[in-house]
């Protein structure tokens, strides 16, 4: 039964003549499902099924990620390479994406991008100089300036733009997102920072808006006057200082533009962002930051003007949605990272079901920069709609799987579903291993309502759970399973020292296991040992952190870690790097620094050293068991991602 308790939100709505089944739209995503090289990237059967799958769901609008129209005089991005647009040969590969969302009632419609402009990477400057509004630094090559482009240039750029607009109309594309934000080429013609020129294409803000008013007249041309055309602006380009001699776009500018479009009537809606590729974290806010700067930003700009208006950034609950729907704050909802979690959101939403939650860990953003395809923490299938369903095993076995945490369960749902018969065997009282405490830190809450959703699928499915027992070898005369999956987790590490007793781990003290209050040392500054002392300053703790390295949150991802070291910045603790832990005392630590040993007092002293598996459970089982596998912090210690996508993996495998 439906139950719509979300009003508007979730029913019909227009955008210029366009009619969507509801208000949600899936904000454009970089997944790297493409087929062919750099010069042949088009959309892919892969990339076409995660589409399918969405507007299954029941989003109302899909946007694809940033697609080239050109690639001749503007070819960057060459690593973070987008799909191609820029022949009729690609039609067909487009078509395919529109046909399979059509059926569902979806819309589709392209983020079309006109380059990267001083964005350029991998830079060959003899084969592809960098273009730009005006002669400026790259970004990536700081070493690399762009040449200013010519007007016949800026004549090419807007005619390949507009005949790519064309293909994607006779693809059956239903709308244009134009690409004016991000900080790629359009966004810097309008932007302070980086033209400077002195034609009618710069100079004043006004004239800024030239290279964008003359593409969306001549997309027009092309498309017609009542093809829906989305154009995404900055609301602020949020350059850090030093970059640039200005601040670059403010909300001011965006609003002018947008009334400028309106005016001329070349807009039916607006796509709004903030920030630029110098802090990633304005744009896929991480769950180290809020959203409070864009919602500002945004509640500006709506007020200014009449066309609908999309917000995106880090909206999860529906409820939150529809209430500021209500308030007129905003019209349409675009959100990225939930979909990627949870394909199905909306029409669970619709029937009341529990969705599966993004933890905003951003691993999916993680894994593009590191040069592979996207994969997600919690959705293992993301990524594998055209897989298919979950095939029935060919074999039924009795399969036993050792450990609840994120991967064991994640193993035992898997091959439950493949109509397996699987027991889980956990030593806890409690599921969830290290969710509980990985959850401890205010900001961090979105990992309980992933456990609470686990634990809804344990009870749905035919898995036996077993509390309170300790899986061994002698197990196994009970259970005698075929197939044994090993995902018991790994254990802090305590280095044998002279008073080591005396110290706690992280782990107690985040489970609430163990109190400690006045000056805590804590030894180690990875994720876990800065994350510790978050929840302890919350608590009245001073805080001192020790590291063996020369920094702290070293092995953390480039694209969380400015926000992180804020985070640890903003709990005040005294960090002391390239220092080693000798002893521990009652009053506190003696440590090695430069050669010499040093004191640091302290009421208590927490050890986030790390973690290790110390089992060998996996050696003792081999002749045992037919099958034994191993995933997870078990097999090595790592992330829930690995742990969830190896659980996923093994389930689907066996
Ligand atoms: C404080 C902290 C913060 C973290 N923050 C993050 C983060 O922000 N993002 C991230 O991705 N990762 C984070 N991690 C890492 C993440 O928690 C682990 O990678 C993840 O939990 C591994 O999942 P798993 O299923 O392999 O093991 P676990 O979650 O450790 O689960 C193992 C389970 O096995 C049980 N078990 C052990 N031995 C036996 C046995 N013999 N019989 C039966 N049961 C047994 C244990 O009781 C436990 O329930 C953090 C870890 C910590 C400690
Ligand atoms: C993996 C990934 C890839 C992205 N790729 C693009 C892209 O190609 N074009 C774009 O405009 N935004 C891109 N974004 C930004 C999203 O559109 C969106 O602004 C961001 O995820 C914040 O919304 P959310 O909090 O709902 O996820 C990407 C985000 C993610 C997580
Ligand atoms: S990888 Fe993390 S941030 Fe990305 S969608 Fe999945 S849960 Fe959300």
């Amino acid at each position: 039964m439906i139950r719509n308790t979300y009003g508007n939100l979730l029913k019909p709505a227009k955008i210029g003549t366009m009619e969507l089944k509801n208000r949600i739209c899936m904000a454009p995503m970089d997944y790297k499902y493409f087929s062919g090289n750099e010069e042949e990237s088009s959309m892919s059967y892969q990339q076409v099924k995660v589409f399918e799958a969405r507007a299954k769901g029941g989003c109302g609008l899909i946007f694809t990620c940033a697609t080239q129209a050109e690639r001749e005089i503007m070819p960057y991005p060459r690593e973070m390479q987008f799909p191609l647009i820029d022949r009729d040969e690609r039609i067909k590969e487009f078509a395919e994406a529109a046909d399979a969302v059509h059926v569902y009632g979806a819309k589709i419609g392209c983020e079309l991008t006109m380059g990267s402009g001083r964005y350029a990477d991998n830079v060959d400057m003899e084969k592809y100089p960098p273009l730009a509004p005006s002669e400026c630094q790259t970004q990536y090559h700081p070493e690399v300036r762009a040449r200013a482009m010519t007007v016949p240039e800026i004549k090419h750029m807007i005619r390949t733009y507009a005949e790519a607009a064309g293909r994607l109309k006779r693809a059956g594309f239903d709308a244009l997102l134009v690409m004016g934000g991000g900080g790629y080429l359009i966004n810097q013609f309008l932007s302070p920072a980086w033209n400077q020129r002195t034609d009618i294409y710069g100079g004043s803000r006004e004239k800024r808006m030239t290279f964008l008013i003359e593409t969306l007249q001549e997309v027009k041309k092309v498309v017609g006057d009542d093809y829906p055309i989305i154009v995404s602006l900055n609301m602020d380009d949020l350059l850090p200082e030093g970059v640039s001699a200005c601040k670059g776009i403010v909300v001011e500018d965006a609003i002018a533009t947008a009334q400028k479009l309106e005016e001329l009537d070349l807009a039916d809606a607006f796509h709004l962002r903030i920030g630029n590729y110098y802090n990633q974290e304005y744009i896929v806010p991480s769950a180290y930051v809020t959203n409070e700067l864009y919602m500002e930003n945004f509640k500006k700009f709506k007020k200014s003007v009449t066309r609908p208006v999309i917000f995106e950034n880090k909206l999860s609950d529906p409820k939150e949605m529809q209430r500021l729907l209500e308030e007129g704050i905003l019209d349409f909802v675009s959100t990225g990272r939930k979909w990627i979690a949870d394909p199905d959101w909306v029409n669970k939403t619709l029937y009341d079901k529990p969705v599966r939650p993004c933890l905003r860990c951003n691993y999916c953003l993680h894994t593009l920069w590191l040069g592979k395809s996207t994969s997600c923490a919690v959705n293992p299938e993301h990524g594998h709609e055209f897989e298919g369903e979950i095939p029935p095993a060919p074999k039924k076995k009795k399969v036993l799987v050792i450990g609840a945490g994120p991967g064991g369960i994640t193993a035992a749902l898997t091959a439950s579903q493949r109509g397996h018969s699987v027991t889980l065997l956990e030593k806890e009282n409690k599921i969830g291993g290290k969710l509980e405490i990985v959850a401890a830190p205010s900001y961090k809450k979105q990992y309980l309502e992933y456990l609470d959703y686990l634990k809804y699928q344990m009870e749905e499915s035919d898995v036996e759970v077993c509390l309170g027992v300790e899986a061994s070898p002698e197990t196994m005369d009970f259970y005698h399973p075929d197939t044994v999956i090993i995902a018991a987790g790994a254990d802090p590490i305590v280095p044998p020292l002279e008073g080591i007793d005396l110290a706690v781990t992280a782990d107690q003290v985040l489970s609430g296991k163990r109190k400690v209050r006045g000056t805590v040392v804590i030894v180690g500054g990875g994720l876990v040992g800065c994350e510790t002392a978050h929840v302890l300053t919350e608590q009245g703790c001073k805080v001192h952190i020790v590291e063996m390295r020369d920094q702290v949150l070293k092995d953390t991802s480039y694209v969380t870690r400015h926000s992180q070291l804020d985070v640890l910045k903003s709990t005040g603790a005294a960090l002391h790097v390239n220092t080693k832990l000798l002893k521990v005392t009652q009053r506190g630590i003696t440590a090695e620094h430069d050669g010499k040993e040093q004191f640091i007092e302290a009421d208590a002293v927490v050890l986030a050293m790390g973690y290790r598996n110390r089992s060998n459970l996996y050696e003792e089982l081999q002749d045992l068991v037919e099958e034994v596998y191993q995933i997870g912090d078990f097999r090595q210690t790592r992330k829930i991602s690995d742990a969830v996508n190896e659980g996923y993996r093994i389930g689907r495998g066996i």
